[in-house]
């Protein structure tokens, strides 16, 4: 058994569905490592923000994490996806009045990236998909993923670990799957997400770690050319820590110093993420 649905094992859904019919849900893609979620509680804030936010119904959190209990207690690596949505519903937008949320906790296998990509680095490539300003849903992870489809749909080349995406200012936002952060003079820059993009929790737990071990950080608009000047590029997410940069579009990135220093202190707490 690896799904469960509404605390049930199962593997369908309705076609009422409004995460199905909408994308009017949200979800959470959690490492699992050694039968836990580090990031936990971290997942679940963001749950939990984006529930208000949607004004979709928070699930009882202990009955959640009961149902995550069942099916990772025994896996050394592997993902826990939590997809929440606003359940069955007629047609047409407005909410039902007494929403029942659809509930899925499912276990995946730990996905096999190579090992180099953590070491040596990855290349990546810019997208022409931009992602749209929606300052309502900005951060958030919700169902509505079609902006990554495009993108991450624009290569095939398998040499290419990721694609970079910019709003439509031309401000560089994020990766279709991952956060992006640079270092210029030593100081550590990364996206504002208050227009689009999603609230990474490992872009979170990086940020933490960086200001706790005394580095600058800031947080804000970051074009094209600002990267393409920067020391150091890297990304980051729940499921593959951090990957430093060694080619974007041609061209070379070293793997620096605090990209290594980050490494290190996310593999204190995060063991077995870059095995
Ligand atoms: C578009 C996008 N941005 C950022 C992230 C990073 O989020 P997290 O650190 O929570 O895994 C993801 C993760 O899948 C993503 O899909």
């Amino acid at each position: 058994m690896s799904i469960l649905i509404n605390g049930q094992a199962a593997d369908s859904i309705s076609v009422r569905d409004r995460g199905f019919q909408y994308g009017d849900g949200l979800f959470e893609t959690m490492a699992v490592i050694e039968g836990t979620c580090p990031f936990w509680e971290r997942h679940m804030q963001r749950l939990q923000k984006g529930c208000q936010r949607l004004q979709l119904p928070f699930p009882d959190i202990a009955l959640l994490q009961a149902e995550a209990q069942t099916l990772i207690q025994h896996e050394t690596r592997a993902v826990l996806k939590l997809i929440l949505s606003r359940g069955e519903g007629g047609r047409g937008y407005r909410y039902p009045e007494a929403a029942q949320p659809t509930r899925i906790v499912m276990r995946h296998p730990w996905p096999d990236y190579p090992q180099r990509n953590g070491q040596a680095g990855v290349q990546v490539r810019f997208c022409n998909t931009t992602l749209a300003r929606q300052p309502r849903l900005a951060g958030l992870k919700h169902l509505n993923r079609l902006e990554q489809v495009l993108a991450r749909n624009e290569w095939q080349d398998a040499e290419i670990a990721e694609g970079l995406m910019l709003d439509e200012q031309g401000n560089v936002i994020e990766g279709t799957m991952s956060n992006m952060f640079m270092v210029k003079n030593k100081r550590l820059y990364t996206a504002d997400l208050s227009n689009c993009g999603v609230a990474g929790i490992m872009r979170g737990y990086i940020l933490e770690r960086a200001c706790n071990a005394g580095m600058a950080t800031h947080i804000g608009d970051i074009t094209k050319k600002q990267l393409g000047e920067a020391d150091e590029i890297f990304l980051s997410n729940s499921l593959i820590g951090l990957w430093p940069v060694n080619r974007l579009e041609g061209q070379i990135f070293t793997v620096g110093e605090i990209s290594r220093r980050l490494q290190a202190l996310i593999n204190r707490d995060y063991p077995l993420i870059h095995v």
